[in-house]
């Protein structure tokens, strides 16, 4: 088993090997869900701060459950009640909370950088919840568990990433994934959301869909940002949603079996049709269940889990 890190700052920071420890480790831990008593003590006697700075309804939730499914203690903080608003600093507020002796912070936060920044200035783990436009780790280990528990192997596979790549954290981290892992990234979305630099990361750029498509095996939609509207960085959303959204009429001429993803949250009439969003080709409600065991696995090995015994599994 390859890892050896005390947190989870991003997946261009991730071996191969270490993303496949991720994976195979939530493969086991995803078991646990299926019981009866849905708990296991692997992170018995282990305590986690969820600091969210930035709203989350899956990340929030789903790493909540899944501390609550490894035993562990956890104190949600509530930032706007916090003393953040008396103008308590980042590193000032997590210095206070490591005081109580806490293994790990899970951080969201606006600043592209925060987690790392922390990471260098305490000694407990720091895993990154999503900062920025910088990475959204964890979003691409669920989106890569969700492409290997159906395709397998990625080498050689096509996955297609729609939508706007400049500002997305999920686009990040799922390009660093999936090219570690052999797979073939296309990214797509009108030329302002395009970074220039981007095909440096060892992705293509396609500006037409139809095209884009035509022989993927996965599509990952991504959220148009509505809050970055006043950008004007494409004319309209139903022009967007004409050249760039995926509904009942362009899965038409699709492959059969073209998986459909999205992180969530949707908007629906966008990026997707609600046709789509539901249809036989979506895995965005698989997506969300495998978020669970992939963030049991993320806490297990940065706490210090190696090897899975039969102890951190027991009901
Ligand atoms: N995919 C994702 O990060 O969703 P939330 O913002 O709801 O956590």
């Amino acid at each position: 088993m390859a890892w050896d890190k005390k947190d989870l700052l991003g997946l261009e920071y991730l071996s191969a090997e270490e993303i496949l420890t991720v994976l195979d480790t939530a493969r086991a831990f995803s078991e646990v869900s299926t019981r009866a008593i849905k708990k296991v003590p692997a992170l018995r006697g282990k305590t986690v701060v969820n600091l969210f700075y930035e709203a989350s309804t899956r990340t929030r939730a789903s790493f909540e459950l899944a501390e609550k499914r490894l035993s562990a203690d956890i104190i949600n903080m509530n930032v706007s009640t916090s003393s953040v608003t008396k103008g308590e600093t980042l590193l000032d507020t997590v210095r206070n909370l490591c005081a109580y002796k806490i293994d790990v912070i899970v951080i969201r936060h606006a600043m592209s950088g925060a987690p790392i920044y922390l990471a260098r200035n305490i000694e407990c783990s720091v895993v990154n919840a999503g900062d920025g436009m910088h990475e959204h780790p964890t979003q691409a280990l669920l989106d890569i568990y969700t492409l290997r528990e159906k395709l397998g192997d990625l080498r050689g596979r096509r996955i297609v990433i729609v939508g706007d790549i400049a500002h997305s954290r999920v686009a990040r981290s799922n390009i660093w994934g999936l090219t570690k892992l052999g797979a073939q990234v296309t990214v797509v979305g009108p030329s302002t959301l395009i970074p220039r630099e981007i095909e440096q990361m060892g992705v293509r750029v396609q500006h037409n869909l139809d095209e884009a498509l035509r022989d993927a095996d996965a599509v990952n939609m991504l959220r148009i940002q509505r809050e970055r509207e006043k950008l004007t960085l494409f004319p309209s959303l139903r022009e967007y949603a004409i050249l760039f959204g995926l509904n009942r009429t362009r899965m038409q001429g699709l492959p059969d079996k073209l998986i459909v993803m999205h992180p969530g949250p949707i908007n629906r009439g966008v990026e997707l049709s609600g046709s789509v969003a539901d249809g036989p080709n979506s895995v965005i409600l698989e997506q969300v269940t495998n978020s669970l065991a992939v963030r049991m696995a993320v806490l297990f090995l940065v706490t210090g889990g190696t090897s899975l015994h039969p102890e951190h599994m027991s009901a």
